[in-house]
């Protein structure tokens, strides 16, 4: 079978491959990509299962979860595609697996800020985790008006072959922020990021309310937690 024709077979989008193959053989390319990406998901995994180890434990503890909930995704190829051509760099899987460090993406919703604190703590502290990159926008939020705490670590896959170090994307916000972000993102999508500098401004507005009120629920529930501290 002519490699074109395969390579719809395998449901992979072709322009895609013959991007990712760059003069190189296209089913070796491929091959090579899916076997990247199945480390990528290993690195969700890997991550994810340390954060519901975490949760699970101050659960059982202190009766209490720091996290709410646990999304995740891995990065499209066409997205891929996207990132290393707008960053200039050659594209293959080698450039992609050198420069791209969000492949692998986890988000993790927690109910109150010290939490997002808390779950990044404890994770970096852990040995088989390598702390990357922090950009912390809920110290410094983004001129939009964006806060997030985001980390980008390396966890080792462990291979037939060895151990891989994998870089994972992890943005930390409360569910609070979450809202904001999830609105903000839509008008940015819906408007092609062309957005209405009055929404815009409205948008502002509402991310300083929110954090506003994340810092008062997270005073009421310390509160509330140190008066139940105290009666046992
Ligand atoms: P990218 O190339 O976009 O990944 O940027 P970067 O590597 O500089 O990372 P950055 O720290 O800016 O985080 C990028 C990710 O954070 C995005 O993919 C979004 O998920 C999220 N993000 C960053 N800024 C905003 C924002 O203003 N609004 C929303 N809704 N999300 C944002
Ligand atoms: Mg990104």
């Amino acid at each position: 079978m002519p490699a074109a024709a395969e390579a719809k077979e395998r449901k992979f989008n072709l322009e895609d491959a013959v991007e990712l193959a760059a003069g190189q053989n296209i089913e070796q390319a491929m091959r090579e990509f899916a076997e990247r990406m199945q480390i990528y998901r290993a690195g969700i995994k890997e991550i994810r299962t340390k954060l519901e180890i975490l949760d699970e434990e101050f659960k059982t503890k202190f009766s209490y979860n720091p996290i709410h909930h646990i999304e995740s995704r891995l990065k499209s190829p066409p997205s891929i595609v996207k990132k290393v051509k707008a960053k200039g760099l050659p594209v293959t899987v080698a450039s992609m697996s050198a420069n791209i460090t969000d492949v692998a993406g986890i988000r993790v919703i927690c109910n109150y800020i010290d939490d997002i604190y808390r779950v990044a703590d404890l994770l970096t502290g852990q040995d088989d985790i390598t702390l990357v990159r922090v950009r912390d926008y809920i110290k410094n939020p983004k001129p939009s008006g964006y806060k997030s705490l985001h980390l980008i670590v390396e966890v080792p896959i462990f291979l037939s072959t060895g151990a891989i170090p994998i870089p994972v994307e992890i943005q930390i916000r409360t569910i609070a922020m979450d809202f904001w972000a999830s609105l903000e993102h839509k008008l940015k999508y819906k408007t092609d990021n062309d957005v209405a500098p009055a929404l815009r401004e409205r948008l502002r507005v509402c991310a300083d309310r929110i954090y506003a009120l994340d810092k008062e629920m997270q005073d009421i529930h310390t509160t509330i937690r140190s008066n139940s501290d105290e009666e046992q």
